[in-house]
């Protein structure tokens, strides 16, 4: 069998770099370990940013999300007792859109199907066997055929934990950090029309939605904690207290959803070894609280797809050279951006008391200076494609 590109992993990052290559005409099959059923209700995080929401609107996946995606044009952060909103709107003129990632892959998987794609769910055995000039990718399909995929390139976008990345052999760079995120998906209605991040003597609170029924909260955790001692009354009155604010109420529902959240900082460089790239989370994780990492995949495959279109019809090679570093220069200030975000919020557990101090100066800064808030709003809300990073 043969296409021009082998796309292994179905997550947000090989499903729109396949999108993406079919709209300039070239081949691709995506080969997915998991079923189509659980790629499609596996519960990520949901901010897109607005250079996000804007290519999803060029290439035509934004009909659904321009209907029921909730466009905010702010957050909050609370802490020492006050709130403070972050005006995106104001500061840098635009804002983000609060869309599940499942919703994301569901719209492109649709798109796929509609246009004749190629994905193929539920395969087993996936190797990469050569990624030489003449690119072999190995899978056993569903109905149990061994496949050979011959090909011109190879798309590792099999996120963490895939196989791809052991093929390219990166340096890694790395930090984790001594907390985790406890997080729940609740039938509750939103009382609140924007994010809340709280900094808060128990620990950092985050209040998120998904849409005008369901309610998405996060709570820091000690890292391995096992989601099951944490009851649903605990989790109630935990969110309570550090969530609480004058005129703030939470309303409590049936939780749907709940998990354990492990945080971490990953950079895999180079992103590329001859015929293979890694895109997503293959190549590069951040923890959670800046909200950039399905941002990140997305980012990655528009330079990937318009890379491997120059090359494979014009035998252009510039744009996949320098994919690697393009990317890379993305990925660090969005490493930087979500370590930030993530120091300044969440409780250091040796409860270190110049660090305390430290945290509680960089947040009032933060909230005071229009020029620190301009700082914090430019990149949550998402720096341009393209852009000189
Ligand atoms: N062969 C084929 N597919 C694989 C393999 C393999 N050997 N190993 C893993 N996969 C699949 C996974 O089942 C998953 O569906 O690759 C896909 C990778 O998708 P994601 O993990 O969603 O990664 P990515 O597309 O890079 O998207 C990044 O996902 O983890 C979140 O928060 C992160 O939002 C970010 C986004
Ligand atoms: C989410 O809604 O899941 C979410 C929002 C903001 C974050 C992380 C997760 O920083």
């Amino acid at each position: 069998m043969r296409t021009q590109v082998a796309i292994v992993g179905a997550g947000p990052a090989g499903l729109l770099l396949s999108h993406l290559l079919a709209r300039r005409g070239v081949d691709s099959v995506v080969i997915e370990t998991r079923s189509r059923d659980y790629v499609e209700q596996r519960v990520r995080a949901g901010v897109l940013e607005h250079p996000t929401v804007e290519l999803l609107r060029e290439v035509g996946l934004a009909e659904r999300l321009d209907r029921e995606g909730m466009a905010h044009e702010g957050i909050t952060l609370r802490f020492d007792g006050g709130d403070h909103r972050i005006d995106f709107a104001d500061l840098v003129g635009n804002g983000i859109t609060v869309y599940g990632q499942q919703e994301v892959v569901k719209d492109i998987i649709a798109a796929r199907l509609a246009a004749g794609g190629d994905l193929r769910f539920e395969v087993s055995d996936v190797s990469i066997e050569r990624i030489d000039d003449a690119p072999v990718v190995g899978f056993t399909g569903a109905d149990g055929t061994r496949v050979e995929l011959a090909c011109d390139v190879v798309a590792g976008c099999d996120g963490f934990h895939g196989i791809s990345r052991g093929n390219v052999g990166p340096d890694v760079f790395d930090r984790e950090y001594p907390f985790a995120w406890l997080g729940i998906l609740a039938k509750a209605a939103p009382t609140h029309h924007e994010l809340v991040y709280a900094n808060h003597a128990n620990g950092f609170a985050l209040y998120s939605m998904r849409s005008p029924e369901i309610t998405r909260l996060y709570l820091q955790v000690p890292p391995e904690t096992d989601a099951e001692t944490w009851s649903d009354a605990r989790i109630w009155d935990e969110l309570g207290t550090r969530l609480g604010a004058d005129g703030f109420t939470l309303n409590e529902g049936p939780v749907l959803e709940k998990g354990v959240t492990g945080m971490r900082s990953f950079v895999a460089e180079p992103m590329r070894r001859g015929r293979l790239f890694l895109a997503g989370d293959a190549a590069h994780i951040v923890p959670p609280t800046g909200a950039k990492g399905m941002n990140l995949a997305i980012a990655d495959v528009g330079v990937l797809a318009e890379a491997f279109t120059a090359f494979l019809q014009h035998g252009d090679e510039a744009g996949i050279d320098a994919y690697s570093e393009t990317c890379l220069r993305r990925v660090w200030r969005a490493e930087h951006f979500s370590w930030w975000m993530t120091s300044m919020l969440h409780n250091q557990p040796d409860g270190d008391p110049f660090t305390r101090r430290l945290q509680l100066s960089q947040l009032r800064y933060t909230v005071s200076s229009r020029a620190a808030a301009t700082s914090l709003a430019e990149n949550y809300v998402g720096l341009p494609h393209g852009a000189e990073l």
